[in-house]
């Protein structure tokens, strides 16, 4: 909470290289939301990507030691570039390993998601193409556009095949080169939105592409970093799942989630991994990935190959399915939610969904998400509050993640947490005595008066500037 004072005001004599940067620093102070870090020691943790448990639960360290073993005389560093002195025969299997199970033509080892989004929005739509994009898809795609040499990039409404329907047709009444198949349409979407909880409908946007664009020119680019080792057959994901391997152009796979590595690997065939190779700046300015890297990678394949994820992906699938029961039973729920106090809009209808994602966003009215998510703080539950303009003005969104070693007693106290504060907010809602702050608020304002510092409700405007 100290993070949050401001500090250029007593910075007069400091250099104007630091206080213009403390200053840049004090307008997200202002809105208490200067992003500051932490380490989490005693709170059960519902909000990290550690979605199978794997970091914690000590499968994969033995199967990456074992993985060590079998390399005894490894090389530490890569050494160079990719094109230079980066590359290795290990790397090289890893990428033919991934293909393998993936279904794919090849693969390209690259050192993080953020670098792969920047390579492929970079290196791959040529001039006169144009992206088409779900409106939620991650930073790191619209940071990779900025960089790419298209000039237009439309938003499509999220999920909404008819949206799409409604943009492609646009397209090819009004761009020829388009229309007569000269040009490409790249469609960016993700298999599941962190944001929303919810799966792509990628057989319905296929089709849509297909009808409009039939001679070929509409490819889709999919970003599976939610779904690497969650969904499908041993963690597949979304793309192997629908049976659509030969048709989706570019699929990327992150390993820093659920596989609980570090890195990515673009699915795709020979010629756009070449176009990669030549032309995508995040994989040719960089240093190669790492021995360590990699074989962590392997490790957490391996798992994968050996079917011993697979308890894991179901075990999250029935702690979010607890999670719903737990919450939909509680005697005030119904209340909160007509009231509007918040929602669960994935609670609703679980039952009829084949895949249930470890996503659990409660949907909250504007700045009730930091009112939340203090409150479960003094609980002792770790969540994310998300603001806009990461979600629509006006509302607020806490963001539950369920974890493969959750247990069943945590989920259901924390259905019980939530309610708690939720009848808390009803009450005050309700109430005409003039009190707006739940205890929570009002425990976190003791603390910070005691350290002396402004207090201010949370800016509105203020979004959550690491999920952005
Ligand atoms: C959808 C999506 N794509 C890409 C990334 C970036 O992946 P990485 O963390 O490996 O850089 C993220 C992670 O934040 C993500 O959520």
């Amino acid at each position: 909470m100290k993070g949050q004072k401001l500090k250029a005001p007593s910075m007069k004599n400091a250099t104007v290289f630091d206080r213009n940067l403390e200053e840049a620093l004090d307008a997200r102070r202002a809105g208490q939301n200067l992003a500051t870090i932490h380490t989490w020691q005693y709170a059960t943790d519902f909000s990290s990507n550690d979605f199978l448990s794997l970091s914690t639960n000590g499968l994969l360290r033995t199967e990456f030691l074992e993985e060590l073993a079998r390399n005894p005389n490894f090389q530490l560093g890569s050494t160079g570039s990719r094109l230079s002195d980066g590359n290795s025969s290990y790397i090289e299997d890893l990428e033919k390993e991934i293909a393998e199970f993936h279904g794919a033509e090849s693969a390209l080892m690259v050192n993080s998601g953020y670098d792969a989004n920047g390579a492929i929005f970079c290196a791959i739509p040529r001039p006169g193409d144009v992206i088409v994009y779900d409106e939620l898809i991650h930073a790191s795609a619209h940071d990779g556009m900025k960089h790419s040499l298209t000039q237009k990039q439309l938003p499509f409404r999220h999920n909404d095949p008819e949206c799409l329907r409604d943009v492609l047709t646009d397209l090819e009444d009004s761009n020829p080169l388009i229309r007569k198949g000269q040009r490409c349409v790249l469609i960016a979407v993700e298999s599941v939105y962190s944001m929303d909880g919810d799966v792509c409908p990628l057989k319905e946007l296929v089709e849509v592409a297909k009808e409009i664009f039939p001679k070929g020119n509409a490819q889709f680019l999919v970003d599976e970093a939610h779904s690497t080792g969650l969904m499908g057959e041993q963690g597949r994901g979304l793309v192997s799942s629908l049976g659509l391997e030969k048709i989706i152009a570019v699929r990327l796979h992150t390993y820093g989630k659920g596989m609980s590595a570090t890195g990515a690997a673009i699915l795709t065939n020979q010629t756009v991994r070449n176009m990669l190779l030549n032309f995508a700046r995040p994989i040719i300015y960089t240093t190669a990935p790492s021995f360590p890297m990699l074989a962590a990678i392997r490790a957490a394949y391996t798992l994968l190959k050996t079917g011993k994820t697979e308890p894991l992906q179901q075990r999250v699938q029935h702690l979010v399915k607890h999670f719903y029961k737990a919450i939909n039973s509680n005697p005030h729920w119904n209340d909160i939610t007509k009231a509007g106090v918040c929602t669960i809009p994935l609670s609703e209808d679980w039952e009829t969904r084949d895949f249930i994602t470890q996503f659990v966003p409660v949907w909250t009215r504007e700045k009730y998400n930091y009112y939340l998510t203090i409150h479960l703080q003094g609980d002792r539950f770790r969540a994310i509050p998300i603001s806009p303009p990461v979600v629509p003005r006006g509302t607020g969104r806490v963001r539950i993640v369920m974890h493969a070693g959750n247990t069943e007693v945590e989920v259901e106290a924390l259905a019980a947490s939530i309610c708690r504060w939720a009848k808390e907010m009803y009450d005050i809602e309700k109430d005409t005595s003039g009190i707006k702050l739940p205890s929570a608020m009002h425990q976190m304002y003791e603390l910070m008066s005691a350290a002396d510092m402004k207090i201010t409700a949370p800016s509105a405007s203020s979004g959550n500037p690491f999920l952005e």
